[in-house]
């Protein structure tokens, strides 16, 4: 990881609708480490960079078709607008790029000191764009938003969540969805007894071997139901002995107090 003592991130977003960026980036989690420097958001409008006298951000596409692109000049006239701090990576953000998962937050998170990210909008961009200007196309599924500005916050907030000082305690960071190839274990909080339905007896036992190994069986028991595929890619890389999730994992209801009645898939 690299050392990132004296400075933090600077993600430079290069949008059309800067105002959409303003309340989620002053709330919670990361509104506090923002002003606390761990990361940096600069917002730039390519329409400031235009020329024309209308200041046109878009066209119609060559060869006819429905909807407008986004010219490439402003793209590229907004990025080298900005000093360009290594290492860096030029984010477009498309359904046709790479799609986003937990592993790709982490590297972006690990490796880079400037991380630029292209809003698209309308029918998309000038593929002059995509070949020429940005490093990474990421995607943030298999599906069609109206604009590229919800996916740039869905990275900024997925990357700062990463970095050191966001989230108070590194232990809940491990835990999660995902980090170590798992779905997270069900969590409780008071009161014990909620309409009937109790808290399992074992996280209130104050045994912290048996409510870790608890935790550990409910992860790969809900791998198991709701994502085989990750579960496959557990057991062939993360989980490689498999021994201990085997034994806890085929089919039983996870150990002491483990119901999974609410969690069928
Ligand atoms: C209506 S979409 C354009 C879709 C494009 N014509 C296509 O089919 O690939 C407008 C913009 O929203 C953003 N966008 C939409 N869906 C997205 C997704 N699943 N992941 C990332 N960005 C997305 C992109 O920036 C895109 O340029």
């Amino acid at each position: 990881m690299m050392d990132r003592s004296s400075t933090g991130v600077r993600f430079d977003i290069i949008t059309l609708f800067p105002d959409f960026f303003t309340s989620p980036l002053q709330s919670s989690l990361i509104g506090k480490a923002l002003a606390k420097g761990i990361a940096q958001v600069n917002l730039i409008n390519p329409r400031d960079f235009t020329t024309d006298k209308h200041h046109r951000v878009d066209d119609e596409p060559y060869g006819g078709g429905a909807g407008m692109l986004l010219k490439p000049e402003p793209l590229f006239a907004a990025v080298e607008s900005l000093p360009a701090i290594a290492p860096r990576e030029i984010i477009l953000v498309s359904p046709q790029g790479q799609p986003l998962q937990q592993s790709v937050l982490q590297e972006l998170a690990q490796n880079y000191q400037q991380i630029v990210i292209l809003c698209g909008h309308y029918e998309g961009v000038d593929e002059r764009v995509r070949q020429n200007l940005v490093t990474r196309e990421i995607s943030l599924g298999d599906f069609v938003l109206t604009c590229g500005e919800i996916p740039a916050l869905t990275l900024i907030n997925g990357i700062v969540r990463l970095l050191p000082g966001t989230v108070g305690k590194v232990e809940s960071l491990k835990a999660e969805s995902f980090e170590a190839g798992l779905l997270d274990y069900p969590q409780y909080t008071r009161p014990a007894t909620f309409r009937g339905w109790d808290v399992p007896e074992v996280l209130r036992s104050g045994n912290h071997g048996a409510i870790a190994q608890w935790r550990k069986s409910q992860q790969i028991l809900r791998t198991q139901q709701r994502r085989p595929d990750l579960w496959q890619a557990w057991e062939e890389g993360f989980g490689g002995e498999g021994v201990e999730g085997k034994e806890w994992g085929e089919g039983e209801e996870g150990g002491e107090g483990g119901e999974m009645t609410n969690d069928q898939p």
